[in-house]
């Protein structure tokens, strides 16, 4: 897969510890092609994916591209050659703390065949390893109850409340 295909410098993935995945499996950048390889039966998982063609696929690809700060990562199953899980990290600039960056997780999902073999804590850890590469000085989520303890698990703590309103 060439470079410029990618939605960031697969180099940010490296590492001797954290880029391990189980055999059969890969972890990588999002690519431009993905669109047929299983992503939205991944994000099924999450919740309602709606009407997405590859068109607008490829459109909010090259839009978070050119943003240069949403890092996508995706777990590929070698053998079906299909995505079966994926997260993303995006990071905002702020003034607060001498101009520091904020890491925000979003969208963790695993497919549902997949999931409970590590490939969501395999995610988080490579996306903590960007957060960290990057220069981020900490990382935010919001979750469920239900995925507290995956959470912890991973190395996070609860602290505040999430407000929402939806638009
Ligand atoms: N409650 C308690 N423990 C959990 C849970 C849970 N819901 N999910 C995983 N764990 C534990 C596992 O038992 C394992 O523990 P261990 O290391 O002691 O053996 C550890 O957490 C790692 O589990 P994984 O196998 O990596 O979990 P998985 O690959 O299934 O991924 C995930 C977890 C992402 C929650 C997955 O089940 C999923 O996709 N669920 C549906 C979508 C979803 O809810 N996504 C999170 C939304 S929040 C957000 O996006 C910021």
């Amino acid at each position: 897969m060439r470079s410029g295909e990618l939605l960031y410098d697969e180099e940010l993935l490296r590492s001797e510890l954290l880029s391990i995945v189980p055999p059969g499996y890969k972890i990588r950048p999002l690519s431009i092609h993905d669109y047929k390889k299983g992503l939205m039966e991944c994000l099924e998982s999450l919740t309602v994916i709606g009407n997405v063609t590859e068109q607008m696929f490829v459109e909010r690809f090259l839009k978070m591209k050119s943003k240069g700060s949403y890092y996508v990562t995706v777990v590929v199953d070698e053998v079906k050659d299909k995505i079966v899980a994926t997260g993303t990290l995006f990071n905002e600039f702020k003034f607060v703390r001498s101009c520091g960056t904020v890491g925000h997780i979003e969208d963790i999902a695993v497919h549902k065949d997949y999931q409970g073999k590590k490939l969501g804590a395999i995610i988080i850890n490579n996306l903590k390893n960007i957060a960290i590469k990057i220069q981020c000085y900490k990382i935010t989520l919001n979750c469920n109850n239900d995925n507290i303890r995956f959470y912890e698990k991973c190395g996070f703590s609860l602290k505040d409340n999430q407000m929402t309103l939806y638009l």
